[in-house]
């Protein structure tokens, strides 16, 4: 084990109260292509380009085929040792609270899973940029399951809301669009309660989740960042763990199920 590593297990046993922020980076060793860096281009458009308002309202037979696309992927995909390690942890003795910025689902799996019988919802994420495999409307705000199978062959064929005929959109939270207030302030309540933010496979560039770990540090609390690269969080950090977190989280965390 790495003196990093050691250090990182002695923080994690000392915290009285964990947040944990996490991105894409997360869910990459199951196969969802993260938005910045290799793999983070669709067709040649950034995502940038296409989770917005105005990319909506200009081409939403694109975006619908963007989403249309990136639903069927994640249908296909499993939580991996990094989600299950978080949720076993969340389901422990220490009181953590998982945030994360994926619109996957796949911490909402890995607590089902980690689980078992008993009772998911400690490992529920505080999800802040919403859920792909659900559909808002555009005109009326109403929330509907979303279907994998979206007819975007053509501007009519587009989902549309079974109670105002509005256009239905996948409820997640584009670029220039606020998050749900009451969702964001419980991110920051519980980064500010926790005395260690554990920040996990994301660039840290996106506001304003990428702040909800220095609500953490402004309340004297500790960062651990465990990612592929260095971001603009681990100056702040404690400890910098470097590598993939399907790896790094079962040795940070010590809960793998017994073999
Ligand atoms: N293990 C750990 N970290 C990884 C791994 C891995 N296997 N693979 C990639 N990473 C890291 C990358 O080094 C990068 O720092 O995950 C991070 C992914 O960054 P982004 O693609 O920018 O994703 P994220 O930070 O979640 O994006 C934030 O931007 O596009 C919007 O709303 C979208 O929620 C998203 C937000």
């Amino acid at each position: 084990m790495t003196e990093e590593m050691a250090r990182a297990r002695r923080l994690v046993g000392e915290a009285g109260r964990i947040v944990v922020l996490t991105g894409a980076g997360i869910s990459a060793e199951s196969g969802v292509p993260t938005f910045r860096g290799a793999g983070g281009l669709w067709k040649s458009h950034r995502s940038e380009e296409l989770a917005t308002p105005e990319a909506f309202a200009r081409d939403p037979q694109t975006v619908w085929e963007w989403y249309s696309w990136r639903r069927g992927l994640i249908a296909d995909c499993a939580p991996n040792r990094g989600h299950l390690a978080l949720a076993r942890l969340a389901l422990g003795d220490t009181p953590t609270t998982i945030v994360t910025q994926n619109v996957d689902g796949l911490h909402t799996r890995a607590a089902h899973e980690a689980a078992g019988s008993a009772e998911p919802s400690p490992a529920l994420p505080v999800e802040v940029h919403g859920a792909i495999d659900r559909d808002k409307c555009s005109a009326c705000g109403a929330r509907t399951p979303g279907t994998t199978s979206v007819d975007t062959s053509s501007h009519d064929s587009l989902p549309r809301c079974a109670a105002c005929d509005g256009m239905l959109r996948p409820d997640v939270v584009w670029f220039g669009e606020a998050l749900e207030p009451e969702i964001l302030s419980r991110a920051f309540q519980v980064a500010q309660d926790a005395d260690l933010c554990l920040v996990v496979g994301t660039s840290a560039l996106v506001q304003p989740a990428a702040s909800v770990p220095l609500a953490t540090l402004q309340e004297g609390g500790l960062l651990i960042v465990v990612d592929l690269e260095r971001t603009p969080l681990s100056g702040e950090a404690e400890v910098s763990l470097l590598g993939p977190a399907g790896e790094l989280l079962p040795e940070l965390l010590d809960v793998e199920p017994p073999t």
